[in-house]
C-alpha cells in the first residue's frame, strides 16, 4: 500500500498535508525518513510515524451514528450536509453509510468501510430486521397489526413482507414500533400512507443485533464496540453466505 494512502485512510491528514510532512522529513517508516509519498509500506509489518507518533493501521472501522434530521444519507452531496460530515475531519476516505435513512428520519446508522458486511446487511435474502419508532397522525388499531403481519401493497405492485407493529399509544396521533425486514424506498412512510396515515416522526432504533445506544445524543457518533461488531458478523455468519 502507498504511504499516502495508508496515512489518509487512517485519517491523519489530507493528501496535501501528507505530501508536505514528507517534504519536511517528519514521516518515518521503520525509523528511516521517507520523502516520497508513493513509497510502498506494509500495514501489517511496517512502523509508520508522523512527527514521532506511531500511526497504526486499522483495516476496518465501524461507527454508530445517531442521525439527526436535516442531513442526507450520502457520502458526498453538492448542496446538502451529509452523515459523513458529522464525523471529525480529517477522516479516512473509504467510509460509507450502510443503507439509507430519509433526510427527516433520525436514529441508528452504521458507518463503516466493511463492504461485505454492508452487502450482507442490505441483502434482501438476509431479512435483517430494522425496528423504528414512529409517531403517526391517526389512530392505529389491532387491524393494522394484522395487516402489517399479512402484507399489503404500498403502490409498487409488490406486497410487503410480514412486518411487526406494536402500538405504544393510540389516539388522534399514535406512537408505534414497526419492524421490517425490507428496505424499500420510504417504506415505513408508505406503509402508513397505504392506510391514509402520515408519519410525523421516524427514528430507527435497531438494525439486526445493533441497537441505538440510548446515551448517544442526536447528531453524535461513537465507535461500535468489539461486541457489537462481533454480533453483526456472527448473525451474518449464522445466516449463511448469500
Ligand atoms: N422508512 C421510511 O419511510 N424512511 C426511512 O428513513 C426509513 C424507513
Amino acid at each position: 500500500m502507498r504511504l499516502d494512502r495508508f496515512l489518509s485512510e487512517m485519517g491523519v491528514g489530507t493528501r496535501r498535508e501528507i505530501r508536505d510532512w514528507c517534504r519536511r522529513g517528519i514521516v518515518t517508516v521503520n525509523g528511516a525518513t521517507v520523502r516520497q509519498t508513493e513509497t510502498a509500506v506494509s500495514p501489517e509489518t511496517d512502523t509508520v510515524c508522523v512527527d514521532g507518533t506511531q500511526i497504526c493501521y486499522v483495516a476496518q472501522e465501524y461507527y454508530m451514528l445517531n442521525k439527526p434530521a436535516g442531513v442526507v444519507t450520502a457520502v458526498t452531496d453538492a448542496r446538502e450536509k451529509t452523515v459523513l460530515d458529522l464525523l471529525p475531519t480529517p477522516r479516512r476516505k473509504d467510509l460509507f453509510p450502510v443503507g439509507r435513512l430519509d433526510k427527516d428520519t433520525e436514529g441508528l446508522l452504521l458507518i463503516t468501510n466493511d463492504g461485505p458486511l454492508c452487502q450482507s446487511l442490505l441483502s434482501p435474502r438476509r431479512h435483517v430486521e430494522k425496528t423504528y419508532f414512529a409517531r403517526v397522525r391517526g389512530r392505529v388499531t389491532p387491524e393494522h397489526i394484522e395487516q402489517f403481519h399479512l402484507g399489503f401493497s404500498i403502490g409498487d405492485g409488490k406486497l410487503t413482507q410480514p412486518a411487526g407493529l406494536v402500538i405504544l399509544s393510540a389516539g388522534e396521533e399514535s406512537e408505534v414500533l414497526v419492524t421490517i425486514t425490507e428496505g424499500r424506498y420510504h417504506q415505513v412512510k408508505r406503509m402508513f400512507a397505504a392506510f391514509g396515515y402520515r408519519v410525523l416522526y421516524l427514528k430507527r432504533l435497531s438494525m439486526g443485533p445493533l441497537q441505538l445506544d440510548p446515551n448517544l445524543a442526536v447528531g453524535s457518533f461513537r465507535h461500535c464496540t468489539a461486541e457489537e461488531v462481533f454480533a453483526l458478523k456472527q448473525v451474518l455468519r449464522q445466516a449463511g453466505t448469500s
